[in-house]
């Protein structure tokens, strides 16, 4: 990506975790594409990883600590980010997290609690953090979040996960109304599969690879630049006209039937 779609914005990424996270493939998209970056890291076990990877980064980026489901740290998160930024273009949201165990097996067997976290960390996570950035997006803005096919249709073993991604799509569109005329867009990027950490969490994950390079449209798996490359587009003026959508990135697999 050569153009500089994001000349003089500001965001937030939130869930990068390694190398490999998508959140890291868009931040890098957003830098290359003009974009100053602050970043959050989630348990103090990834922070050096976090800062490190940051340090590659062309200029500096602040690093803060967040785990979405600490209402405490947002609270501290906005106070950074006004501080530290002052105001904020837009905001990445790439965090997911159930229990290995409810992400095997069947979706029957839930419990309240893996229900819950599910929920608490890969959807809820989205309105907390709109409310908490919205404030701070005095001239509009642009938020993202990642979402996967298993949202609208069962896919083995994704299971509870597929539940919080529907939840996290109809958020999207309550968002986008509600912050519409604020000017702020919330818009969803359906990925499909990538070899990441929360990716690997998954049972059977290999086997759901090598069926989407089979089944899709364009013959492959999709590569995490592109999906990266389709986030900054939503984040910049480009996409200025679309709120409230799941964009899929895909290879085109999610339209196809037998
Ligand atoms: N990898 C895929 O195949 C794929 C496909 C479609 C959508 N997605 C979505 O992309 C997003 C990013 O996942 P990824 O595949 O890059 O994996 P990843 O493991 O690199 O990223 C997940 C991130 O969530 C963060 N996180 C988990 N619990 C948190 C908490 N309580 N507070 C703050 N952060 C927390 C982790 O620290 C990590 O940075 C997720 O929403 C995932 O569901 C992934």
């Amino acid at each position: 990506m050569t153009m500089r779609m994001l000349e003089g914005k500001k965001g937030i990424i939130l869930g990068v975790a390694n190398k490999r996270s998508i959140a890291w493939a868009i931040a890098k998209a957003s830098s290359d594409a003009g974009a100053t970056l602050a970043f959050t890291y989630q348990g103090e076990k990834i922070k050096e990883k976090v800062e490190e990877l940051v340090k590659t980064l062309p200029g500096t980026s602040p690093v803060y600590p967040c785990d979405v489901t600490s209402d405490d740290d947002l609270a501290r998160l906005q106070e950074n980010l006004r501080q530290d930024l002052g105001s904020v273009d837009f905001l990445v949201h790439s965090i997911a997290f159930a229990d290995r165990k409810d992400l095997e097996g069947i979706f029957l067997d839930t419990s309240r609690k893996g229900y819950l976290l599910a929920q608490d960390v890969s959807s809820y996570s989205l309105t907390a953090l709109s409310r908490m950035v919205a404030p701070l997006m005095s001239q509009g803005g642009s938020i993202i979040t990642l979402t996967y096919l298993g949202s609208e249709r069962a896919v083995k073993n994704y299971n509870v996960m597929g539940v919080a991604k529907a939840a996290l799509e109809a958020s999207v569109r309550y968002l986008a109304v509600d912050l519409g005329a604020r000017q702020i867009r919330v818009n969803a990027v359906s990925a499909g599969p990538v070899n990441t950490l929360a990716a690997r969490g998954i049972s059977g994950f290999t086997e759901i690879l090598d069926h989407v390079a089979h089944k899709a449209p364009l013959q492959r798996n999709v590569e995490i630049e592109e999906v990266a490359n389709a986030s900054v587009f939503l984040l910049s003026p480009l996409s200025s006209g679309i709120t409230g959508e799941v964009i899929y990135v895909d290879c085109g697999y999610n339209i196809v039937g037998i």
